[in-house]
């Protein structure tokens, strides 16, 4: 070997030694404990995460710049996170991957500088960013710049929703200013018992409020997703997180000017469901369960279900008609007979304009009694976030397919996709019933005199309630007047509405022009 050559093997050498270096993070034993914390390193997650050697990793060995409380002897390569790009079955996205074994993965300047030079790049060549959160917050040491960072991300955050789908998976503690970064992105997993999101954490809690409160109770993966609806899944472990990520990635496109990923399906798209016609009881307080008709329509019966423990009383989630994606929102007359509530309203509300931002096609499946009455709902403010619900769709410009197959009661009927709000095909099933309200309470205001002066109350209202039921409890009168495009039998929903998908598939319709508007949040 002549000495060009050694300076060259030399420098090759080093190369590996320091890519090495950099691949253990924090070391063997801060590794170690992770492990025993049921966790996976950050480097574990993206393999799981990325089809095999897809990963490219920016900016390996980059450190901070802090000289304060000692840490100008503690530089670790990467400083606490690994970015880069990789593919999810072929597409491209970008990543940041919090590594808990440096620093407890705490943001500070440079590692912050990491993450904006990948989201930069994310909406520079239209790709998701997904973001691996696993942090003790802001770097303690290095003060306010770290505070400075976080703001840079949130503002990055902020700038690329609407145009690059964002995703966050919570893998470890996210507390204090830390949570309104993936709170900013589209949907957020959790992992039951090893994460956690809290502004403020138990001991600042007990202080405060005197409150005794478990981590887990407080801002664990069941709290976020069934109670607060910050996280829109938990599950059993990070592995099984990180396979949910790339199911729903295989639903959303890459950004808002790309279509969402159609696949090859070998289910016929005139695949009739005669078992549809006898699914709706004839009895109308009796409930039935709206996933038997999701599951019966879509493409193999494939639902992936988002909020799935919020708000049971409406469903959101992606499927495929004829291999194309859509989306779909369903009131669940199984869950509080489908009313919607504050709750349903903002899922509802978030999910739509998710798809609405990423040319997402929207099904929506109706059998609504109305709004929830009472003053819970009266003074948690029922009138602005139901608003919101009503805002989405009528904002909404992608195709909007509705159908009714029961009720579709009084201001719900409107929200629900109405053709009043831009909806381009709404089909009832012969049993839709669509009114001002339900058939006894119409009958109890507009007869209220004939009934207090009968002899025999009750008949009289069963009787006006019959007849309000025939008059108003069928989808004829919404027909008669164009409000419902076409009643079609419950079996032919599937060949119907792809067809209405295939119509609308080169839809175009425009807002007014405007800085932005003002949903009522
Ligand atoms: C610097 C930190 C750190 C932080 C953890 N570490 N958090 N270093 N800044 N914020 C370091 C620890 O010193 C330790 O280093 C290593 O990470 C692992 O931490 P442990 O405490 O040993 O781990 P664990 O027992 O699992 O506890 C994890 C934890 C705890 C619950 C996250 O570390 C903790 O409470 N950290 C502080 C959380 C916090 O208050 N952050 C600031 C929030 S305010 P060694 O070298 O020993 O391995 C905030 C404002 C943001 O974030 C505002 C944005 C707008």
């Amino acid at each position: 070997m002549n000495e060009s050559d050694l300076i060259l093997e030399r420098k090759i050498e080093l190369l590996r030694e320091l890519r090495d270096k950099a691949r253990q993070g924090g070391g063997p034993k801060r590794i170690e404990t992770q492990h025993k914390k049921g966790k996976l390193t950050a480097r574990e997650r993206l393999d799981l995460l990325l089809d095999e050697g897809s990963f490219e990793e920016i900016d390996m060995f980059v450190t901070h710049r802090s000289h304060d409380f000692g840490l100008e002897s503690k530089r670790f390569l990467g400083d606490g996170v690994v970015t880069g790009h990789g593919m999810i079955d072929g597409r491209l996205t970008f990543v940041f991957s919090q590594d808990f074994t440096v620093f407890g993965g705490s943001l500070a300047e440079a590692l912050a500088e990491k993450i904006c030079k990948i989201m930069d790049m994310a909406m520079k060549v239209g790709a998701p960013v997904i973001g691996l959160n696993d942090s003790g917050g802001a770097r303690i040491q290095e003060g306010v710049v770290s505070l400075g960072g976080y703001a840079d991300i949130f503002l990055r955050n902020t700038l690329a929703s609407g145009v690059v789908p964002q995703i966050s998976l919570i893998l470890g503690p996210c507390a204090g200013g830390a949570v309104y970064s993936p709170a900013i992105t589209d949907f957020i997993f959790m992992v039951k018992h090893t994460s956690h999101m809290f502004v403020t954490g138990p001991n600042v809690v007990k202080t405060v409020t005197h409150e005794e409160v478990s981590f887990d109770d407080l801002g664990g993966a069941d709290t976020h997703a069934a109670i607060s609806g910050v996280s829109h899944f938990a599950c059993d472990s990070e592995a099984e997180a990180i396979q949910q990520v790339r199911r729903l990635f295989s639903f959303i496109p890459l950004n808002n000017l790309d279509d969402p990923p159609a696949i090859e399906t070998d289910d016929p798209s005139d695949r009739i469901e005669p078992a549809l016609d006898r699914l709706v009881p004839s009895n109308p307080n009796q409930p039935y369960d709206i996933k038997d008709v999701i599951h019966a329509v879509v493409d193999h019966g494939d639902f992936m279900e988002v909020h799935g423990d919020y708000a049971g009383n409406i469903l959101v989630g992606f499927a495929r008609m004829a291999g194309r994606p859509v989306g779909i929102v369903a009131n669940q007359p199984a869950v509080l007979a489908g009313v919607l509530d504050i709750a349903s309203s903002l899922k509802g509300a978030r999910f739509v304009r998710f798809c609405d931002a990423f040319n997402i096609p929207l099904i929506t499946l109706v059998d609504v009694p109305g709004f929830l009455p009472g003053t819970a709902q009266e003074h948690g403010g029922i009138i602005k976030h139901g608003a919101k619900l009503l805002y989405a769709y009528c904002e909404a410009t992608v195709p909007k397919l509705t159908l009714i197959t029961r009720k579709a009661y009084g201001g719900a009927y409107d929200v629900m996709s109405a053709k009043h709000v831009r909806a381009d095909l709404n089909f009832a099933w012969p049993t839709a019933e669509i009114a001002v309200m339900g058939p006894q309470g119409a009958a109890e205001i507009i007869f209220k005199k004939e009934i207090e002066a009968a002899a025999d109350a009750a008949s009289v209202l069963a009787q006006k309630t019959e007849e309000y039921r025939e008059r108003f409890a069928n989808p004829l009168g919404a027909a008669e007047r164009g409000f419902i495009d076409a009643i079609i039998m419950p079996r032919n929903t599937r060949p119907r509405l792809i067809r209405g998908l295939q119509l609308l598939a080169n839809k175009v319709e425009s807002l007014p022009r405007k800085k932005h508007g003002n949903i009522p949040l």
